[in-house]
């Protein structure tokens, strides 16, 4: 006998602690389709009405910019697709086709609104909602003390083969600097860098405005006290010293601003001047936390004003996008069921 919609739905990670009686619910507010390959489900521009759940197959996802066609992801089997469009009323920012034979079930905003109401599932999608934002946002151009420019952005899961090219080519003393230690780095530490949930853990990359490759990174993941969290910076050897380490500090300052969190703290060994440097600019005061090492505390509204006013601003609202707007339209979509 052929599964149902709810069983169906039961098997996919996405739905795990929903019960049955709110998959039985949901399935009665979405269609099933059988779809054939080269099937455009959404287009890029359109106004998003409705969502997809894709039970198999796989969807590829493209966006269109300035004539150039990019493949954002090819989902598949679990994946939940067009739900930004419908949630923020915007139209959709990218197209997506089926690239093979693809069973979906889809709904519009009253099916969106259950689900956002399947308290496990809100979670997941909160998370895929803010990953797929800073995904969208469009590099932010900077202009260096020297006059040349750098462009900021989120850095993205993607970016884990260049991060770690970038890594392996810091001195021993940088990174002894960044991480205690001047070995390289584990398999699983790099795997923990670019896994950017962008609530708890957000990271800018500072990347080259001509040929794109990264020159720094700069994060912060909270602490169990949620509004407290640690920052950590790296600027690749041959590129300290241009200010970008201040201009991320800055980028810093705002994102944290906007995400609600209080208390910047960064561990820092004694003997690293410049990072010391950087954090005096942004008046953070300075405790020694063990032989060796300082405990420096800074608040992100010092930290902020690092960079101009209209970067601010520029940044600011970046990022209130990706690290509230998932939450706020969630929030404006929920229903008590
Ligand atoms: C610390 C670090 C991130 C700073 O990044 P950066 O891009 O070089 O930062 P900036 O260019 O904005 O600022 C560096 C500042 O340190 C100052 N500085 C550099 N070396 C210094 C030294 N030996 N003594 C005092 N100040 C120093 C620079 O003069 C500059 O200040 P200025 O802008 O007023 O001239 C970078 O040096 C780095 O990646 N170091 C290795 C990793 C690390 O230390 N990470 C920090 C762990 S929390």
């Amino acid at each position: 006998m052929a599964e149902s919609i709810p069983e169906t739905l039961a098997g996919l990670e996405l739905f795990s602690g929903a019960s049955s009686y709110e998959l039985t619910a949901l399935a009665k507010l979405m269609e099933l389709h059988s779809l054939g390959a080269g099937v455009v489900l959404g287009a890029q521009g359109e106004v998003g009405t409705r969502f997809w759940i894709l039970l198999d197959g796989e969807v590829e996802v493209t966006t269109v910019s300035a004539s150039t066609v990019t493949r954002l992801a090819v989902a598949s089997r679990g994946a939940i697709l067009g739900e930004l469009a419908v949630l923020r009323s915007v139209p959709r920012n990218a197209t997506l086709r089926t690239l093979s034979a693809c069973r979906v079930v889809s709904g519009g905003s009253d099916a969106l609104d259950f689900l956002l109401g399947i308290e496990p599932v809100r979670e997941r999608i909160q998370d895929i909602a803010a990953r797929r934002l800073a995904q969208d946002c469009k590099p932010i151009p900077v202009e260096l003390k020297d006059g040349s420019g750098v462009l900021l952005r989120p850095l993205l899961p993607g970016d884990r083969t260049a991060l770690v090219q970038a890594v392996r080519r810091l001195s021993a003393e940088s990174l002894r600097r960044r991480f205690f230690t001047s070995a390289q780095p584990s398999e699983k530490l790099l795997d923990y860098l670019v896994d950017i949930d962008f609530v708890d853990h957000f990271a800018w990359v500072a990347i080259d405005a001509g040929d794109g490759s990264g020159l720094a990174t700069a994060r912060y993941v909270r602490t169990d006290d949620p509004l407290t969290a640690e920052v950590a910076f790296a600027t690749t050897d041959e590129n300290q010293g241009r200010g970008i380490g201040t201009v991320l500090l800055g980028a810093i300052g705002v994102t944290a601003q906007q995400a609600g969190v209080e208390h910047l703290v960064a561990h820092v060994l004694e003997d690293n001047s410049a990072m010391r440097a950087v954090f005096a600019k942004a008046s953070g005061t300075t405790r020694r936390d063990e032989p060796g090492v300082l405990a420096v505390t800074l608040d992100p509204g010092d930290a902020s004003v690092l960079i101009a006013p209209a970067l601010r601003a520029t940044i600011g609202s970046a990022v209130r996008d990706i690290v509230t707007a998932a939450s706020v339209a969630l929030a404006g979509h929920t229903k008590n069921h």
